[in-house]
């Protein structure tokens, strides 16, 4: 029995900009709890919903001590009713009842397994599952029309499913300077996303891209295309254009979060271990049978045969001398570079707090391209994210203490 006066209280800022949240997270319990409940939400498009609990799964990871008390928690912004509930379930049973029957229920484990395949959404796996397809089999077997992404997304599922680690994240570091080098000299390779807030492992890598010359870097992404394609580095891509610049009158100010940097959504075949600096990573590719099945194996029954395709699938993948990675490219002009820097950068739920404290407390808009002032109605030049900071008014974070 714990009394109120052992408890201590925190403080804590109600936007998540304005708190420092490191990797190290003495609440994972709670937070992961919260977080399930968040991306179940997404997966069902109640954004709002989402948000709630994705704000709340942030305050928890940014508190400096484990919470063993509901008293300890009184006070603190950003917790509402529900997840409040949760984090009571939590901290008195050990696990959330809607947790666990969330996690066990047909439809969250179906848009799981759906919008694990790159190129699927929410809408898109819903409107399958309305269809009566929960899994991966279920969808080959339907015959649903799948487009090129999803294509790519289908066949390389495992792969794209599990985390890049940093070491392979810096062995594509290396490919795409290499690229960069190649197509356009002095231009510059920034690694930006989850990789850049020191996490050890992501979903796939983020790459900026820029040259120091103002106007070098357009036209650059098809070129790096071109190369790294022509190298057989690319599964898959699609590069979207700049649409920028294209507005009439400069740089418009942002209507909506996303950018409109040319970006290339890409798929890597990176291949594994020595042979990561190789420029020609097709060469090594096929594997043959009699590398993989040995002599000793012989089959004399039926079952034995299946134990020995099982055997030869698993030495096969274990064999398998690449694998596929998910990666962004993104080329920034250097005049808007730091805004680039800062938007990349994440996490998700820190940009969405630093554009909506730009707005609600500053009155300002901030994109990955600029920083407007609607009270003095100009645009902030920056050059580096401790600018950016400044000028709203923030103390600076870095990049390693916004995991929120
Ligand atoms: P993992 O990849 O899972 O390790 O996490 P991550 O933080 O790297 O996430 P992700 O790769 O999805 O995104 C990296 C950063 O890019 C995040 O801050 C996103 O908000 C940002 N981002 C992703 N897509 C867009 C986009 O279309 N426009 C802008 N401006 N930012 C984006
Ligand atoms: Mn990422
Ligand atoms: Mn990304």
């Amino acid at each position: 029995q714990i009394s109120e006066a052992e408890v201590a209280l925190f403080s804590v800022s109600s936007y998540a900009c304005q708190r420092r949240t490191t990797l190290d997270n003495h609440n994972s319990n709670l937070t992961d709890a919260l977080s399930l409940l968040a991306e179940n939400a997404e997966l069902n498009n109640e954004d709002g919903r989402g948000v709630a609990f994705r704000r709340a799964a942030a305050l928890m990871k940014a508190l400096p001590t484990q919470v063993i008390s509901m008293s300890q928690l009184r006070g603190l912004p950003c917790l509402g009713e529900h997840s409040l509930r949760v984090i009571k379930d939590v901290l008195e049973n050990g696990v959330s009842s809607e947790v666990e029957s969330t996690k066990q229920s047909k439809r969250y484990k179906a848009l799981k397994i759906l919008t694990g395949i790159f190129g699927v959404g929410a809408k898109t796996a819903d409107r399958w599952i309305r269809e009566g397809i929960y899994n991966l089999e279920q969808l080959r077997d339907s015959g649903q029309t799948l487009n090129r992404a999803q294509k790519s997304g289908l066949e390389h599922y495992d792969d794209l499913n599990e985390p890049v680690t940093k070491a392979e994240a810096d062995a594509i570091g290396e490919i795409v300077q290499k690229a960069v080098d190649s197509v356009l000299t002095g231009s510059q390779v920034a690694l930006t996303g989850g990789f850049r807030r020191g996490k050890l492992t992501g979903h796939d890598v983020d790459f900026l891209i820029t040259h120091p010359e103002e106007g070098k870097e357009v036209g650059l992404m098809p070129k790096v295309v071109a190369w790294l394609e022509s190298q057989g580095f690319l599964l898959y891509q699609k590069t979207t254009r700049n649409s920028y610049l294209e507005s009439k009158d400069g740089p418009a100010r942002p209507a909506s979060n996303m950018d409109r940097f040319e970006r290339c959504f890409s798929i890597f075949k990176l291949t594994k271990g020595k042979e990561q600096e190789s420029t020609q990573p097709e060469e090594q590719n096929d594997l043959k049978t009699k590398d993989v099945l040995r002599p000793h194996m012989q089959a004399d029954t039926d079952q034995q045969l299946c134990e020995l395709s099982k055997n030869y699938q698993m030495e096969a993948a274990s064999h398998k001398i690449w694998r596929a990675v998910r990666v962004d490219l993104v080329v920034s002009p250097i005049s808007q570079f730091a805004f680039a820097v800062l938007g990349w950068t994440g996490s998700k739920l820190f940009e969405r707090e630093l554009r909506r404290w730009a707005g609600h407390e500053k009155n300002m808009s901030l994109s990955s391209h600029a920083l407007f002032d609607n009270t003095q109605n100009k645009y902030l030049r920056a050059t580096s994210e401790e600018e950016i900071f400044a000028y709203l008014g923030l103390e600076y974070i870095p990049p390693s203490e916004r995991n929120a």
